[in-house]
């Protein structure tokens, strides 16, 4: 008999025990302890400083290894904020992980190897910090009933490509790139953990973020800083390729809305609905740089290049929640961002030894 076909995005039953549906709703992180991994990055430093603004009585536990994507510059400000706490390690440490559980009653997850060139090239940090690290989480959640939530951060990834129609959080996933296939991993892991277990976990699919602090390796903010550095821009193939941006302040406040209101055992996308060939990004980029399209460079594609990410977000929608930032000013501000803060990119673009290298690797035949 051909085994019955699970719904991907939901859970049928869970045990009693730390599933109760209504133990999320209306939550909220006031007087809370919150441990967030990966909080260095960038949408984990997006996502510190608008709770510590929105929040008077959260404290924030960062827990981050400072891979070469991790910048305690994105924190700069508020390091001294007596609710925030750096604790430098890898979420793949069960002893360091197991003390911070104790002392938190909700987890946001971002921790990852995040780049899809990198794991093109090398896929090894991939499997072990995205799948791996997040098993080790999730065992750690398994272990301490302390903790109300935890809130998974996947990605559109997980569903692939699609040349037509949107993905709807039921859709089967079908990563086509080692960095999707690690976080598919991770993504199924915590909904697994969630229906053995009963634990108390969200999943959350945003769309490609864009915004300030993005490592400069990243679509928008190589080609904001290459337009401005007199760089040419090197866009993959035809250019044709599309992404639905989220700008992350967006991505931010949905987080923040699935804690307060989302359903334990629930996957939710994220999404703006704004479709954009990456051609038309580039071309707004320099416009708004007032620099030349000459810039823009056709080079070899991507393998395995996803032609199209497409999100339908009607479930969060229904919830509640909707984007506030429209594409063209959120891209006008985030250009500005950029050329404004030249200290914080030309940090790493010029002294980091691992942005260089992997430049020099990945990009020699694409300049
Ligand atoms: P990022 O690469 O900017 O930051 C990742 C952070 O995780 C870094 O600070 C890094 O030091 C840290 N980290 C990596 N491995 C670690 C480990 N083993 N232990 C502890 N810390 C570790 O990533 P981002 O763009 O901010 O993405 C954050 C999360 O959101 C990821 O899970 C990513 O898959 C997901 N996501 C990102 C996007 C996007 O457009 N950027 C879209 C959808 C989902
Ligand atoms: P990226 O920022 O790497 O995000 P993702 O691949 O996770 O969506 O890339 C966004 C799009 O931009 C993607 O279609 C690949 C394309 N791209 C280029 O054309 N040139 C580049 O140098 C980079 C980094 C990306």
């Amino acid at each position: 008999m051909a085994p019955k076909k699970e719904n991907p995005g939901k859970i049928k039953k869970a045990p009693a025990s730390r599933s109760g549906k209504n133990r999320l709703q209306e939550r909220s992180l006031e007087g809370k302890t919150l441990l967030v991994t990966g909080g260095a990055g960038f949408i984990g430093s997006n996502y510190i400083h608008y709770v510590l603004k929105h929040y008077k009585n959260t404290i924030i536990i960062n827990l981050d290894k400072l891979t070469y994507a991790g910048n305690l510059d994105n924190l700069k400000d508020v390091g001294g904020d007596p609710r925030y706490e750096f604790i430098r390690g890898d979420i793949r440490d069960k002893d360091v992980v197991a003390e911070i559980f104790q002392r938190v009653q909700g987890v946001v997850h971002f921790a990852a190897d995040t780049h899809v060139d990198r794991s093109i090239m090398d896929a090894g940090e991939f499997v072990l910090t995205d799948v791996f690290g997040t098993f080790v989480l999730l065992e750690a959640l398994r272990r301490t009933p302390t903790v109300e939530f935890f809130i998974h951060v996947s990605t559109d990834e997980v569903y692939g490509s699609r040349d037509k129609g949107f993905f709807s959080e039921d859709d089967p996933l079908n990563p086509s790139s080692p960095y999707s296939g690690s976080k598919a991993g991770a993504d199924r892991l915590a909904y697994a953990y969630s229906v053995t277990y009963g634990l108390p976990i969200i999943i959350v699919r945003p769309s490609n973020n864009y915004g300030a602090y993005q490592y400069p390796e990243k679509f928008i903010p190589l080609f904001v800083t290459h337009a401005l550095e007199g760089k040419s821009l090197p866009l993959y193939g035809k250019g044709t390729n599309v992404r639905d941006w989220l700008h992350v302040e967006d991505n931010c406040r949905a987080i923040d809305f699935v804690i307060k209101r989302g359903i334990v055992g629930e996957a939710y996308n994220i999404g703006a609905n704004n479709e954009v060939r990456n051609i038309d990004v580039a071309k707004r980029i320099v416009n708004e740089l007032g620099k030349s399209r000459d810039l823009i460079r056709f080079v070899p594609d991507r393998l395995g290049h996803d032609r199209r990410y497409a999100l339908n977000c009607r479930k969060l929608r229904k919830l509640g929640w909707k984007p506030e930032v429209e594409f063209e000013a959120g891209l006008a501000a985030t250009v500005n961002w950029y050329a404004e803060n030249e200290w914080w990119w030309r940090k790493i673009k010029e002294r980091s030894a691992e942005f260089k290298s992997f430049y020099d690797a990945y990009y020699k035949d694409r300049k």
